[in-house]
């Protein structure tokens, strides 16, 4: 058992779990009563103003692997099992140094060519469990390869099935990416791409995006990621200024190369979260708009660190390479992981399709998948 000796203390208005503090009006708030959250769908029924200001702690006990408190003034009785408390824990966190990251995501550089993670096709259509390896390797990795596909025009549909659901643009539920006479966009050109993210003009951005190959006989033309966590992390150790920089002022992208669209974001290029944790990074040279929200005293330093920090992300240590072949397609966390392509000659042919989907149906599903097997473990 996690706690064995329980407190109240600050005038009822908390509670002390072997010193771990909990307060009343979170427990109230949190309370797992059939009155206080849905049964059926976990719901919380009540609002904060259903809350008595005065809330305290009347009585706490600790029965086995329970807790009980009865709050005051309402004596309403609640019990909360230990493991609940002591995963929700709130007391005690560590002040964290801006730039950190979640305990489930793991950076990489170019060493991860040898193991890029990666999966069958068919194997994850049909296997629950290897479909959780793989999208259990997209959180942690940002990236993730899948091989033995459909070679059809329309597959990463498909791929997209797998987890969740496309999302649809101006460029259409999918996209073509070979060459084009007069394209509207670079990326359909035979010309090398540095590594970006895709689309940083949306806000929301797609957050994934699968590239499906089904040719790729030409010279060149290789695929390459670069985790751009990484490059965040190498800025800060390196220049901590130039990551305040990039994290504390909104860069802007614009993107108008088609007749009906016109749009544009303001956002920083490195994004934490109030805590510092860091949650995304939008990397674009093609559809950067002018920077307009640093101040001039910090502007020069600021591009220094934009140089410094493109200077992290080109350097071929940072880099996985692979060539596609057909059938053969990767996804990537579009917040996170930039990808590239080498230049390609005319000679042959290269043909791959592009479509975006989000992480939030890629996440459930790995919940899902992960609960059923401790179900089925249990
Ligand atoms: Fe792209």
């Amino acid at each position: 058992m996690p706690y064995s000796n329980v407190d109240i203390i600050d005038d009822g208005q908390a509670l002390s779990l072997d010193g771990t503090r909990f307060h009343a009006v979170w427990l109230r708030d949190n309370a797992l009563d059939p009155d206080t959250r849905s049964s059926g769908n976990g719901q919380r029924l009540i609002t904060l103003s259903d809350i008595p200001q005065d809330i305290g702690i009347a009585k706490a006990e600790l029965s086995g692997d329970a807790l009980d408190v009865t709050f005051s003034p309402e004596q309403k009785v609640v019990s909360y099992p230990v493991g609940w408390l002591e995963a929700h824990a709130y007391d005690q966190k560590d002040n964290k140094e801006p730039g950190w990251l979640s305990d489930e995501i793991e950076t990489w550089d170019s060493v991860l060519e040898t193991a890029v993670p990666v999966a069958d096709f068919s194997q994850a259509k049909q296997d629950r469990e290897i479909l959780g390896t793989w999208l259990r390797a997209v959180k942690r990795y940002g990236f993730a390869k899948l091989s033995g596909g459909p070679v059809e025009s329309g597959s990463l549909l498909e791929v997209a099935k797998l987890f969740g659901f496309v999302r649809e643009t101006n460029y259409g539920p999918w996209f073509e990416v070979r060459t084009e006479v007069n394209p509207t966009n670079l990326a359909y050109t035979g010309l090398g791409l540095q590594a970006h993210t895709d689309n940083p003009y949306r806000d929301p951005v797609p957050t994934l995006q699968i590239l499906y190959c089904l040719e790729n006989s030409a010279e060149g033309g290789e695929s390459q990621v670069v985790d751009a966590f990484k490059a965040a992390e190498k800025l800060r150790d390196t220049n901590a200024d130039g990551f305040r920089l990039l994290s504390s002022y909104c860069a802007r992208f614009e993107y108008g190369g088609m007749g009906d669209t016109l749009l544009s974001s303001r956002r920083p290029m490195i994004e934490l979260a109030p805590d510092g944790e860091l949650i995304g990074v939008r990397f674009n040279n093609r559809s950067a708009a002018p920077i307009v929200d640093v101040p001039y005293d910090e502007m020069a330093a600021y591009y220094a660190a934009y140089r410094q920090f493109a200077e992290i992300i080109d350097d071929p240590d940072m880099a996985v390479s692979f060539k596609l072949e057909p059938g053969e397609s990767f996804i990537v966390d579009n917040t996170r992981v930039l990808h590239a392509r080498k230049g390609y000659s005319g000679e042959g042919s290269r043909w791959l399709q592009g479509c975006y989907a989000d992480k939030d149906g890629l996440y459930s599903t790995l919940s899902v998948i992960e609960r059923d097997m401790k179900v089925a473990a249990q």
